[in-house]
């Protein structure tokens, strides 16, 4: 089929899930991040930097494709009658507001207790947020997206 014939919507699917790749990557950066200074004896400062980094990443890529895919496949979810669907893809900003709010507690925990201990609390949040995240953006790849192929 000729790209200009192509439904909107996987044009838009695609685009989703080029973005999800790059996402998923560097999730699994951090993630890997995380790991190496699990097992290794790190200042609190490098924990902080990749909780930091991981907050960005959040607040500045995945929110915003969130909100986009929001807009762009809630309507033809509900269009189709697929209203539980489009209720899972509208309550993930709150769900992604409240990784982020995870990931301040831990930060600040960081600051204000025994640096060690925090910093293996804060390890343990991260990789917790990481994993939620990808496990999303798979359901998405899985359960939605299939649903609105061609439509
Ligand atoms: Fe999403
Ligand atoms: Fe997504």
């Amino acid at each position: 089929m000729a790209r200009n014939h192509e439904p909107g919507s996987n044009r838009v699917l695609r685009t989703f899930r080029r973005e999800h790749r790059l996402l998923v990557r560097a999730l699994r950066e951090w993630d890997r991040k995380l790991s190496a200074v699990s097992v290794a004896e790190v200042g609190e400062e490098a924990v902080v930097g990749i909780l930091e980094g991981l907050k960005q990443l959040i607040e500045m890529s995945l929110r915003p494709h969130c909100a986009r895919e929001r807009k762009a496949l809630v309507p033809v979810l509900r269009h189709h009658g697929l209203e539980g669907m489009a209720r899972e893809l509208a309550r993930e900003d709150r769900a992604l507001a409240r990784e982020c709010r995870q990931l301040r507690r831990a930060l600040a925990r960081i600051r204000r207790w025994s640096p060690q201990a925090a910093c293996a609390v804060g390890i343990r949040v991260g990789e917790r947020v990481i994993a939620r995240l990808i496990e999303h953006i798979h359901r998405e790849e899985a359960d939605i997206f299939p649903r609105l192929e061609g439509r």
